[in-house]
């Protein structure tokens, strides 16, 4: 993901009319061998380390994207926070709830240091049409939302072992740390905090091959389901969130869909052009109406309007909102902004909720928000 970001900065003059021009200065990364990339990439780059407090230790350096295994979000997210730089930094933002309030309680003492954590897929043309519709319009009384991130890279159980994929470095939620941020961001955003949560959690690898020609235990969920009970804009309803590493046919589809009595829409990465709405009619047809997105996006870029865009254009997006941010201020409202600190907090108690629920079959219910 370094190198993801590197490259939505290294094609900034893409975004026009933004008063911010991040500049990539610095890199580290805990291998000296990744760093070459940077160093043939970059010729601009003016220092790369394999030590991170070089970086804090910098007073050139404005703002760091923090983008490591999940056991280090805590230390280095609080030691950026502290340095006084602002930090965008990668879900889940915290292995678990406890990390998560230890960052967010740095934050919360650093009040002008802007902190925000990464969710590119809301900045998809037909994400933010939901978005839009839902606070505008609406969609009548909501009667199901449907939201899900699903992979079928490990559905492969010769992948080898990798960091994601051990407890220790990855964290208990498993695929849900790992995929949670993306699907509940939007809902999160729309105001869907859920009352409780049911879920059901599937261990289905159990070891993967190792480095050294052995085998090594595979100790995460590797899909997830969750039935969740949500009261909001007048309506209950059920909204049910997937995460799923092993989910036959699909690459990396991230969804939203919106039933409501009024209205209905829906979006899929899968056809990241069509974005599909149904208006309730009584004397109308049951018939969903297909219709072509372009390259309509929150922050001007100079792509026509009619050409597609893919995940590199939404993160490069969600660069661009944290670097507004930055500029404008911490309070500042933003068409539409990164993932904030709160709605971090709120997918931690969710995921911590649905492992208590996995492990006693139960219901769960969530604090309030
Ligand atoms: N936004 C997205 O779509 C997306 C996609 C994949 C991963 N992620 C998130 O990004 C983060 C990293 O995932 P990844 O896939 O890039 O992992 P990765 O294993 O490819 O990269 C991790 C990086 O962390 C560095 N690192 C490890 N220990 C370090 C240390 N002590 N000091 C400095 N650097 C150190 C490694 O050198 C490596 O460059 C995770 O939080 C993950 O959830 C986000």
């Amino acid at each position: 993901m370094g190198r993801e970001f590197a490259t939505a900065l290294a094609r900034w003059c893409q975004i026009q009319e933004l008063e911010a021009q991040p500049e990539l200065v610095a890199v580290c990364s805990g291998h000296e061998t990744s760093l070459a990339w940077f160093r043939e990439n970059l010729p601009n780059l003016r220092l790369a380390t394999t030590r991170y407090e070089d970086l804090l230790a910098d007073s050139g350096i404005d703002a760091i994207y923090c983008s490591v295994p999940h056991h280090l979000h805590e230390a280095m997210y609080v030691a950026v926070i502290e340095s006084g730089k602002h930090l965008l930094g990668e879900k889940p933002f915290g292995i678990d709830l406890e990390a998560n309030r230890r960052i967010l309680e740095t934050s919360s003492r650093h009040p002008k240091v802007v902190v925000r954590c990464v969710s590119q897929f809301p900045f998809f043309p037909g994400a933010q049409r939901i978005c839009r519709q839902a606070r505008t319009e609406g969609f009548g009384q909501i009667l199901e939302v449907e939201a899900g991130l699903l992979h079928s890279s490990d559905l492969n159980p010769g992948k080898p072992i990798n960091w994601k994929r051990i407890q220790a470095f990855n964290g208990a939620y498993g695929c849900m740390g790992d995929l949670g941020l993306h699907v509940l961001h939007l809902p999160l955003r729309l105001g869907w905090y859920p009352r409780n949560v049911r879920a059901f959690l599937s261990d289905i690898v159990h070891e993967r091959p190792d480095a050294v020609g052995g085998m090594a235990p595979c100790d995460t969920w590797d899909n997830a389901v969750l039935f969740c009970e949500v009261h909001a804009n007048g309506s209950q309803f059920p909204m049910i969130l997937k995460t799923q590493r092993i989910a036959p046919g699909e690459g990396n589809t991230w969804y939203l869909s919106i039933k409501g009595t009024r209205s209905s829409i829906r979006f899929s990465t899968k056809f990241p052009k069509t974005l599909e709405t149904l208006v309730y009619d009584s004397n109308g047809p049951q018939a969903w109406q297909q219709e072509d997105l372009g390259s309509q996006s929150v922050y001007k870029t100079i792509t026509g309007g009619i050409f597609e865009v893919g995940f590199a254009d939404a993160f490069q997006q969600m660069v661009a909102a944290f670097c507004h941010q930055v500029v404008a201020g911490n309070q500042a409202q933003l068409p539409f902004g990164c993932a904030t600190l709160e709605e971090t907090r709120m997918h931690h108690e969710i995921l911590t909720a649905a492992l208590a629920s996995h492990a006693r079959s139960q219901v769960v219910p969530l604090p309030p928000a």
